[in-house]
């Protein structure tokens, strides 16, 4: 039991008050970002006169042979320290003596803390942002390869009008664009450094803050150091992005699961990336979107927990705060977990696209077409709409879709139909027509598609 504080204790703390109070066995994940920031404050803390150089130098030195004694497996983090910051500063200490003692001149573990988490949250916003755009470059390429992949738009989860699947999946590139967008927001409100609030009032020490907060690449440091060292406004806004881009790979899983099924047949989900049935030999299971679809309610407790954790925490510090930091990196890791695993899924899936493009006729896609064009021949659209749902409902009774009507039997529902009906409401018309901006018409969607190059490259 390795302490930073017992000086005005008589008593020893009881020994599992010590393990129901520790974090080291979480927070040990950020040990690069607290030796960053030690070597960032005591860098800062000799140009102020504070520590001597030499001082400093054995610091600086010492807190680099930590890092690469725990990257090389050759120096490890036990559960005999409290947190990551009392082993930092007790194995610094152990190996260069007196100076290592100076290295918490000025700050506390609470600014510390603070900073430590900033950092590995900051980090973790552009690996997330990564992995997304990778998923957004296999969506882009599926979509190029299926511009006239012609399958039903839905609503209700009722076939609606025929759309393609590059534009099906054009819905949630706009999606995770938007994922990435929240993401960049997150990283420019949050990215002010915490370092130098001390416990909660500043110190009495001349810090230089401005320096420390460049030097560890934040735009400038925090300007009420109360909030500084109680603000996990960030940890909550990133679960709440995270949440977001759950619950999209969560609509995604559902339709793959769908779409995979026996009955809908559009996709086959390739065999590395599904599973089997214990019993039934038959199976061919969509696990990975189940699980994904799954993994959502985590991710959306952990929001939950963090929220509900801050809500009632006076100002400043309090250790309910320790509680921010099992939730985020559980939060961090399923989602990048999920999206790699549902990305890659995605990238060996097969298209049935004959299977989609039969759903898309068989399925009256093209009714509000059919409607369009008696309007086109002076009929109002109500009553266009009227005599098209008649015409439905013979389709139904002799088994037919529109376009296998002879002539005849369309006028028999209404004269205004003509021969040029059949060329109207084909699926290339239905879908070809329709080219205003964010349309499934090929030539609209390659326009988006050429800005979505644009924006990939920027
Ligand atoms: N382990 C603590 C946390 O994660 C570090 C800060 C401790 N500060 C304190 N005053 N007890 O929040």
């Amino acid at each position: 039991m390795a302490q930073l504080w017992g000086g005005r204790f008589t008593k020893e703390t009881d020994r599992d008050v010590y393990l129901f109070n520790a974090s080291i066995n979480f927070d040990k994940r950020l040990y690069l970002q607290d030796i960053e920031g030690s070597i960032a404050h005591a860098i800062m803390l000799e140009k102020q006169g504070i520590l001597t150089l030499e001082e400093k130098d054995a610091i600086v030195k010492g807190l680099s042979t930590i890092r690469s004694g725990l990257e090389e497996g050759t120096l490890e983090i036990t559960d005999q320290y409290e947190d990551i910051h009392s082993f930092v500063e007790a194995t610094l200490t152990a190996m260069i003596g007196e100076a290592g003692k100076k290295l918490h001149t000025g700050r506390s573990r609470n600014d510390q803390v603070a900073l430590d988490m900033k950092m590995y949250v900051r980090a973790e916003i552009i690996e997330i942002d990564h992995l997304v755009m990778e998923f957004q470059k296999i969506l882009l390429r599926i979509m190029e390869e299926n511009l006239d992949a012609y399958m039903p738009g839905f609503t209700h989860l009722q076939k609606a009008q025929p759309v393609t699947l590059a534009h099906h999946f054009g819905a949630y590139f706009e999606m995770l664009r938007r994922d990435r967008s929240r993401l960049d927001d997150i990283y420019k409100r949050m990215n002010y450094c915490p370092l130098g609030a001390g416990a909660l009032a500043g110190t009495t020490y001349h810090l230089d803050r401005g320096y420390t907060a460049s030097m560890l690449g934040f735009e400038s440091p925090t300007l009420n150091s109360m909030d500084s060292v109680s603000d996990r406004d960030y940890v909550i806004e990133l679960l709440s992005a995270l949440s977001t881009i759950m619950m999209h790979l969560s609509r995604f899983s559902e339709e793959i699961i769908l779409w995979n099924s026996n009955e809908y047949g559009f996709v086959e989900i390739d065999d590395a990336y599904s599973t089997g049935s214990s019993i039934m030999p038959q199976k061919k299971n969509p696990d990975i979107a189940e699980l994904v679809r799954g993994k959502t309610g985590r991710v959306y407790g952990d929001l939950m927990g963090m929220l509900t954790t801050m809500k009632g925490l006076p100002l400043a510090y309090n250790k309910d705060m320790q509680e921010d930091k099992e939730g985020t990196f559980d939060a961090i890791d399923t989602v990048k977990e999920c999206v790699t695993m549902f990305m890659q899924m995605v990238d060996t899936m097969k298209f049935n696209k004959d299977v989609m493009r039969r759903s898309a006729t068989r399925g009256f896609t093209n009714a509000t077409d059919a409607a369009d064009y008696l309007v086109k021949h002076g009929m109002a659209f109500r009553d266009a709409h009227s005599v098209i749902g008649q015409l439905v409902l013979t389709c139904i009774e002799k088994n037919k879709s529109i376009e296998e009507m002879t002539i005849e039997e369309l006028k028999e529902i209404s004269d205004v139909f003509e021969p040029d009906l059949y060329e109207e409401v084909s699926m290339e018309t239905c879908v070809e027509k329709r080219l205003t901006t964010g349309a499934p018409g090929i030539s609209a969607m390659r326009n988006v598609i050429a800005e979505y190059h644009n924006y990939l490259k920027a």
